[in-house]
This record gives C-alpha cells, sequence and structure tokens, in this order.
C-alpha cells in the first residue's frame, strides 16, 4: 500500500495545485487503488471541514470530485516522532508499504522535518519513505548544502525528490523531444550558428498575498534559481547517454556546472512600484516599508564549454511586467547576405527558435521565405506548432505528472541533490547579505515592459 501525505494539507499550494492536480489525476484513472492520499498539518480541522475545504479547491474544475471522499486528514506535527507514529499506527502502515511526505509546508521548517523522519527511518527500516520538498530546497548555498548533508546521513537520493514544477511542464519535456528527437535543431544549437539566447519569465500578477515568504525571498530565489536555470539547462545541456532519469540529471548538473560566475553588480535588480490599479511592492501587505528585496532581475549568463563559449543568453525574469509570458527564444546567426534588394518590403529577419511555455504551448521556427511575385524578395514567415492543433488537447498541469512520477518512483524530473547546489552557486553572489546591502534597485512602475526598465 502506498499512503502519499500531503504536509500543509491546508496552505495555499495544496488548494492551489495539488488538489487540482489530484483531481486531474483521478480523471485520467491513472491513481492505482493502493494509494492513500491523507492531508496533515499542525491545525485542528475535522474531517468535514476538511473535504470541504479540497472541495472548494476544485469548484471552478469539472473533474471528478468523488475522490475526496476517501481522504482524509490528520493533525500531524512533523516535528515530533511520537506523532508520526501515532500517524502509522493509526494506518497499520507496515513492513513493504511505502510512505510520501509531500513537504508542501515552510521551507525553515526542513531541517528539523528530516531529522524526524531520519529517527522514523531508523525505528521503522522496512517502511519505504520519499521525501518530497517543495521549492526552496535552501535559501543559499550554504544552506542548501547543509540540508542536503542532514538527508545524506538516513536516507538514498532515489528517496528524495526536490520539486521544480517547471519541469513537469509539457512544454518543458518537450524541449528534449525536440533537440533529440529531430535532424533538424540539435546540428544548429552551439556557437556556430546560434547569436544569442533569451529566456524570460515575465508575469503580470504580483506577489499574490504571499509576502511573508516573497520578501525574504525575491525574484532572484523564487524564479532565476530554480525554474529559468532549469530550463536552460534542458535547453542547453549535451545529449544525456539516454533518456532515462540520471542521464538527464548528469547532463543537466555538467551544464550547470559550465556557468560562468557572475558578480553581485552583474544583474539589473528592480522593484515594482504602484499605478492607478495596483498597489506597490512596498505598499503589500505584509512588506517592510523599507524593503530592499527585487521583484525583477535581468542579466547576461554564458556557458563556458566548447559547444556555447560567447553565446550570450539574455535572462529576464519578474513580477507586475506588461505581459505573461515564458519563453526560449534562439536567435541564429544572419544568413541572408546574399539577397539583394533588401528594403523596407523586403524584411528578411535572422532566424529564431521560439519555445513558449505561457501563455501558449507552441513551438515555432522563423525562416525567410520569397514573397510571391517578381524578384528575390524575402520575408520571414513562421514554421509552428501548437499543443492544441497538434494533439487536440492542452496539455494536463505540471503537478498531475509530478505526482504521477512520484508515485512511480521516476526521479527524471526532480532535482538532484547536486545539481541544486549548482545552481546555488550560480546566484549566491547575488543574494549574499553583504552583497544584498550594496545593491541598487530600479523602481519600475507595474504594467512596465521589461526593456524599458533596463535602459530607464
Ligand atoms: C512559482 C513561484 O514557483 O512559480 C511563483 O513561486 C510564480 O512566484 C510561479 O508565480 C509561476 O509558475 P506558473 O506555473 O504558475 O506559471
Amino acid at each position: 500500500m502506498k499512503y502519499f501525505v500531503i504536509m500543509g494539507a491546508t496552505g495555499d499550494l495544496a488548494k492551489t495545485k495539488l488538489y487540482p492536480a489530484l483531481a486531474e489525476t483521478y480523471s485520467y484513472n491513472t491513481i492505482q487503488k493502493s494509494v492513500r492520499f491523507i492531508g496533515a498539518g499542525r491545525k485542528e480541522c475535522s474531517q468535514e471541514q476538511y473535504r470541504q475545504l479540497v472541495n472548494e479547491s476544485l469548484k471552478d474544475r469539472d473533474w471528478k470530485l468523488d475522490f475526496v471522499q476517501d481522504m482524509d486528514y490528520v493533525q500531524l506535527d512533523l516535528e515530533q516522532v511520537s506523532s508520526v507514529e501515532s500517524l502509522i499506527n493509526h494506518y497499520n502502515i507496515e513492513e513493504g508499504d511505502e510512505l510520501i511526505w509531500y513537504m508542501a509546508i515552510p521551507p525553515q521548517a526542513f531541517e528539523q522535518v528530516i531529522q524526524t523522519l531520519s529517527q522514523i527511518k531508523e525505528q521503522y527500516p522496512h517502511i519505504n519513505q520519499k521525501l518530497v520538498f517543495e521549492k526552496p530546497f535552501g535559501s543559499d548555498l550554504a544552506s542548501s548544502q547543509k540540508l542536503n548533508a542532514l538527508l545524506q546521513k538516513s536516507f538514498q537520493e532515489t528517496e528524495i525528490y526536490r520539486v521544480d514544477h517547471y519541469l513537469g511542464k509539457e512544454t518543458i519535456q518537450n524541449i528534449l523531444a525536440l533537440r533529440f528527437g529531430n535532424t533538424m535543431f540539435e546540428p544548429l544549437l552551439n556557437n556556430h550558428y546560434v547569436e544569442s539566447i533569451s529566456i524570460d519569465v515575465w508575469e503580470t500578477r504580483g506577489i499574490d498575498g504571499r509576502a511573508e515568504y516573497f520578501d525574504k525571498s525575491g525574484i532572484i530565489k523564487d524564479i532565476l534559481q530554480n525554474h529559468i536555470l532549469q530550463t536552460m539547462a534542458l535547453m542547453m545541456m549535451e545529449g544525456p547517454i539516454a533518456m532515462e532519469s540520471e542521464y538527464i540529471r548528469n547532463a543537466k548538473y555538467n551544464l550547470l556546472r559550465s556557468l560562468r560566475p557572475i558578480q553581485h553588480n552583474d544583474a539589473i535588480l528592480g522593484q515594482y512600484t504602484g499605478n492607478d490599479t495596483v498597489k506597490g511592492y512596498i505598499q503589500e501587505e505584509g512588506v517592510k516599508p523599507d524593503s530592499q528585496t527585487e521583484t525583477f532581475v535581468a542579466l547576461t549568463s554564458y556557458v563556458d564549454n566548447a559547444r556555447w563559449e560567447g553565446v550570450p543568453i539574455y535572462i529576464s525574469t519578474g513580477k507586475r511586467l506588461s505581459e505573461n509570458k515564458a519563453e526560449i527564444r534562439i536567435k541564429f546567426k544572419q544568413s541572408f547576405k546574399y539577397f539583394a534588394h533588401i528594403d523596407e518590403e523586403c524584411n528578411p529577419q535572422q532566424n529564431e527558435l521560439v519555445i513558449q511555455i505561457q501563455p501558449n504551448e507552441e513551438v515555432y521556427y522563423t525562416v525567410n521565405a520569397k514573397f510571391p511575385g517578381k524578384g528575390m524578395c524575402i520575408q520571414p514567415v513562421k514554421l509552428h506548432f501548437t499543443y492544441d492543433e497538434a494533439f487536440g488537447q492542452r496539455s494536463q498541469g505540471a503537478y498531475t505528472r509530478l505526482i504521477d512520477d512520484i508515485l512511480e518512483g521516476d526521479q527524471s524530473l526532480f532535482i538532484r541533490s547536486d545539481e541544486i547546489e549548482e545552481s546555488w552557486k550560480y546566484v549566491d553572489p547575488l543574494i549574499q547579505s553583504n552583497n544584498v546591502e550594496k545593491r541598487e534597485l530600479i523602481l519600475y512602475e507595474s504594467g512596465m515592459n521589461p526593456s524599458d526598465i533596463q535602459f530607464s
């Protein structure tokens, strides 16, 4: 039997991501009968209140809801070994069973929780525990190393799942298919043909009432250290030996290791101010009035290896920007210099390969084609693929896939200890407290386009 315990069961992440993902998984009928989902947390909450809360979080969706009746709520303190023992006894969890802990809890609690579960492992060595950690795993290089070291005393890497939900997105996984399942892109993805790469994750939303988390974190820890570096690793890594978890993670790790170190003043940092319709960052409830937390970051990265030497990677991400967009844009070197008559109407452009993750799940490649008629006038057109058109459906949610993989024991879409440490190592110069004190923050008005922010 498998027991999937959601710690932080009444919290935001559970409500906005995990319950919808469970409902979606049930509606695809991929959940085995032998899995029991249990919500847990320190708060007191009756079964009825809990099921109502789960139903409430699903009310705008038309997925199967009957599974909610099979879910229990258990009051549990993961800092107390006795509290976990009670859960084990209550459900008669026994030798050979799997006990999965999904930590949708504040990261400050991770250390103590690991200690408790290590003791449980000693006491019940034949219960197979799996520990799933939501991001952020650590808050800098030193703290992530400390957590990893603590985990490694009692657990194998195969028992540890570090979540980056971007990896659960179809469009992110499709990077592997696109690169290694086609002849036409991979030979071009190197410094002979690529002029630059941009990776942008822009959001129009603010911090959605998450001041307590975000004010300590900022966009560097919230998006750059994880979603962007993982996306970059998949897009730029060498081909793995095989499409298997360990090989893919080795390849990503090698790429992250090849990132050219940055200095604390290499990034442009910003913080949003209010306008007629929305509050500025420091007016958000729970944010310190003199907060120096960045809500925007832009920087240029380089990968120092033979394939990518010299190719700039322009990164930008932030809250309260002009549009919602998450995309990778690969700009190829100019190849149309032999075409004559290049004027305003005849406007060839450098080829671009664009992988859009949001708002549209699509991939397009711009090529120059001859404009109909006399002469040889060329113009850019798009070769285009969307999930909707190609497969007649939008892809499933990222968390749906991740929950499935945790149950199956497939770690391909989870981050290994060495990868997470390399990612922290990269951003560390930007987040060390003595550097944070020295840094400059550009104030930008909510709704601004990042290109205006950078040059203002
Ligand atoms: C989360 C960040 O990891 O990703 C949020 O904490 C961000 O700040 C979110 O808004 C973006 O992910 P998605 O899938 O909602 O676009």
